[in-house]
């Protein structure tokens, strides 16, 4: 249900400026830590779901001179994705616009694959996960990172905060993706074969004046964009009335001297079988 104009209608977050910013704030050192020691120079990595590839720029330059691959299925990510890389000097990474369930590689062609918010917009996890076990050389490393949206929480709530959660929560589900994904890796990861999964979780806090402030703007500028509202309203997600509380809400919270907003995550490493 993908908002604004994009070459993936369906995709829930849409690519509005304020969505990249809050994507461009994504870099290997913050979001992927658990991945981080593993790398290598030398190995093969693909980040499937790259989006806009900061976090892609990281990882590539964590394993050069080895090789590196960005998919992703939306072109204006992928153009972004490649500027990045120009800008941070990655010149050999690669980027692929593509289907992470339809990759293009051959079989066992990775040493690691990693993915950040990406199974939790794909409505089939399963069929995401047998692909990359495909593309893995036997033994090869799996490391995904997913949002878990029921324990995510802004503090303080106001009564209403937490009802614009709900509503993203409802548009993801409308677009058959999975809200909680973080807590449903595991699962996830064994009933596609791989082994010796490792499980972590983490919160990306905002606390910082600058860090309430981009949660400020992200919420009335995203969440309470009229597009977005618009969809809520037709998946009978929200109400006007609810969106006008909430957009108040966020205005008081802003001021707030105890103004914080915690993003809940579920990490889990793993290997393709030998
Ligand atoms: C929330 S963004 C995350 C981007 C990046 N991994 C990050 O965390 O900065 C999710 C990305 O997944 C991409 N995506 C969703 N479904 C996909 C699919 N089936 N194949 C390829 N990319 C997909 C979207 O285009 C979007 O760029």
């Amino acid at each position: 249900m993908c908002a604004q104009e994009s070459s993936t209608p369906d995709y829930t977050m849409g690519f509005s400026e304020e969505m990249l910013e809050s994507l461009r704030r994504f870099t290997a050192e913050t979001h992927a830590g658990h991945l981080l020691p593993h790398l290598r120079p030398g190995l093969r990595v693909l980040d499937f779901g790259c989006g806009p590839g900061t976090i892609s720029v990281g990882l590539a330059k964590a394993v050069h001179p080895g090789e590196f691959h960005g998919v992703d299925m939306e072109e204006s990510q992928i153009d972004q994705a490649r500027e990045i890389a120009q800008f941070r000097r990655q010149d050999k990474a690669v980027f692929h616009v593509g289907d992470v369930t339809a990759l293009e590689f051959e079989d066992g062609f990775f040493d690691v694959a990693h993915c950040h918010n990406l199974l939790m917009h794909v409505p089939d996890t399963h069929a995401v996960l047998t692909e990359v076990k495909r593309v893995l050389k036997p033994g090869g490393l799996i490391a995904c990172r997913e949002m878990i949206c029921e324990s995510s929480f802004t503090q303080p709530d106001f009564g209403v905060i937490g009802k614009s959660w709900d509503m993203f929560q409802d548009l993801l589900q409308a677009d058959d993706g999975h809200p909680q994904m973080g807590r449903e890796l595991k699962g996830h990861i064994l009933a596609a074969g791989f082994e010796n999964v490792r499980s972590t979780n983490s919160f990306d806090i905002y606390s910082a004046p600058a860090d309430v402030a981009f949660i400020h703007g992200f919420a009335k500028q995203w969440f309470l964009a009229p597009e977005i509202v618009e969809a809520a309203i037709k998946y009978g997600a929200a109400t006007p009335e609810l969106c006008a509380e909430m957009g108040a809400a966020y205005d008081r919270w802003k001021d707030h001297p105890g103004a914080m907003c915690a993003l809940a995550f579920g990490e889990a490493i793993a290997n393709r079988p030998q």
